[in-house]
């Protein structure tokens, strides 16, 4: 395996990412890693990773010696990136200073004349990599050569064949560093040696038989909502320990059409997961009758949803006769980043609704088998484990569900309406093949009548929006270009099928400044 030392960059774990995208075998460990626990490992290659310290600050992370001899007796090679390679810088006798102005950005590197480094095979002489680092190398190490500079720095690339060592001051991981790919190839693949055989279905056996070890013959319970990340989630939990993982949809009333008979049936019949849905739908409408404030629908609808799977638990352990110890989280990798990378108070935007509320009530061992990956990989996961089509590829759904697409107070009316106009719009998506190519859409049912003519009578009814996005990331989306000839066939059907709604428009804004959902 390749083993990534961590120094809390926040993009260690796209370097984990570029290394599996190879078919390469990686883990991630602390970078206070002991020597005991790597030496249980075959180790082909350590990759050290960026952080946020400066070497020379008291308190900052180091490798231990006694890594540090390991990989000198094993002679395993290490490329060190930023931080990691001023790791390297201090340990062998460099030398690393503040920088005089912070590097934050595209910057062209250019490769030593003359000098062929492997870790740069088949790249042109300069190239674009991105910076992102305060301190800089100032002299290399004893044994070390550069062998890549910029403008701005002498040793932005430095290599010691004898010791197999290389180091980076740029980012080879990030996508603003489009050849950054081949460097980590040529380090794991061409040097290292490492085999390009690792597959998705790997990762799923790891974890299954890490899980099994990690509950015994205890139990699982964990909240569903049919989506890719849930779906993928509690298969991987039922493959590991199968009836023990007790899954639980909670039906809210602001689910979309059919949803929760789908998701039932999806995930029982053909997946074989232990799920039982609580028809909670007219609790929480009774609750959200009168309320207008999107903010306070969020939170009535969190805290009733933690009652709600709370008094599920209770029973589920009543029944069983044995308590739950372990709560399952579809939680994916961007949603760690973004939870650790705030240092101080921001604003809040939107009260955001997950699970992510409920280990504190409930005392449960967290499981999420998906903090490692972001969205597409867990796509790609769900594939390998034959989960189908149709939930790997479903748009991400808000857990307050329809309450924040229907403006205004949600009564059971309104959410009926809603229900049967988004479900025309996804059908018309699919029927011509724009699903795919949307991160997310959906209808918003506002507080708005308009006037309308149908036959010889005058109407007066809701007008609704049509959303769809295009985004990758979910923090910024533009508006899907979607062919006027799709959105007249979802108007002509909307308004002729759906009755309470005589008026479709089509959102063309962006988000930022606008946000993907309306409330
Ligand atoms: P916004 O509207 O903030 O949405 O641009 C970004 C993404 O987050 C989803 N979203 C939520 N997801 N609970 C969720 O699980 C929530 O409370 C919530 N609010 C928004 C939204 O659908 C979009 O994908």
């Amino acid at each position: 395996q390749v083993a990534i030392l961590d120094f809390g960059s926040q993009y260690s774990h796209l370097i984990a990412r570029r290394v599996r995208e190879l078919h390469v075998y990686c883990e991630l460990y602390s970078c206070l890693v002991t020597a005991e626990e790597l030496e249980k490992h075959e180790l082909l290659a350590i990759i050290l990773s960026g952080g946020p310290s400066s070497v020379y600050d008291e308190g900052s992370p180091h490798v231990s010696p006694e890594v540090w001899k390991l990989i000198e007796e094993r002679n395993i090679p290490v490329l060190g990136i930023c931080y990691g390679m001023q790791e390297m810088a201090y340990v062998f006798g460099g030398e690393v200073a503040p920088g005089l102005k912070h590097e934050y950005g595209k910057s062209f590197v250019k490769r030593v004349e003359g000098c062929n480094s492997q870790v740069f095979d088949g790249m042109p002489e300069s190239f674009q990599m991105w910076m992102s680092h305060g301190d800089k190398l100032t002299k290399t190490p004893e044994g070390f050569k550069p062998v890549a500079a910029t403008d701005n720095a002498e040793f932005v690339a430095i290599e010691n064949l004898e010791k197999r060592m290389w180091g980076l001051q740029f980012h080879p991981e990030v996508t603003h560093s489009p050849l950054g790919k081949n460097i980590i190839e040529n380090f794991c693949v061409n040097i290292a040696g490492a085999k390009q055989d690792w597959v998705m279905t790997d990762y799923a056996n790891e974890f299954i038989e890490e899980v099994r070890l990690k509950v015994g013959d205890g139990h699982v319970i964990g909240a569903v909502s049919g989506g890719v990340d849930s779906t993928v989630a509690a298969v991987l939990m039922t493959r590991a320990i199968g009836d023990r993982f007790h899954a639980v949809l909670v039906d809210n009333g602001c689910l979309r059409k059919d949803e929760a008979k789908n998701v039932l049936k999806r995930m029982r019949e053909d997946c074989g997961v232990n799920l039982r849905c609580v028809d909670a739908a007219d609790r929480f409408l009774d609750l959200l009758k009168g309320v207008t404030d999107p903010e306070k629908k969020r939170k009535i609808i969190g805290t009733t949803f933690i009652e709600v799977f709370q008094e599920e638990a209770n029973k589920i352990e009543k029944e069983m006769g044995a308590s739950c110890d372990f709560l399952l989280q579809g939680t994916l990798y961007p949603d760690v980043i973004e939870s650790i990378s705030y240092k101080g108070p921001s604003a809040t935007i939107k009260t955001h609704h997950n699970v992510g509320g409920l280990p504190a009530t409930m005392k449960l061992k967290l499981i999420e088998p998906l903090r490692e990956l972001f969205k597409d990989e867990v796509r790609e996961l769900g594939i390998a484990l034959g989960i189908d089509e149709t939930s790997v590829w479903r748009h991400p759904f808000p857990g307050p569900g329809l309450a924040i697409r229907i403006l205004g107070e949600v009564t059971k009316e309104r959410v009926k309406i809603l229900q049967e106009a988004d479900a025309i719009v996804i059908e018309e998506l699919y029927r011509s093949g724009h699903y795919r190519k949307i991160g997310q859409a959906f209808v918003v049912l506002l507080p708005v009548k308009s006037v309308g003519v149908m036959g010889d009578g005058r109407t007066y009814e809701n007008v609704a929006s049509v959303r769809c996005v295009e985004t990758t990331d979910y923090m910024t989306a533009d508006f899907y270009h979607l062919p006027y000839d799709v959105m007249g066939t979802m108007s002509s059907r909307v308004i002729n099928e759906v009755r309470g709604i005589n008026r479709l428009c089509y959102d063309i804004s962006s988000k930022p400044p606008a946000t993907i959902e309306w409330e």
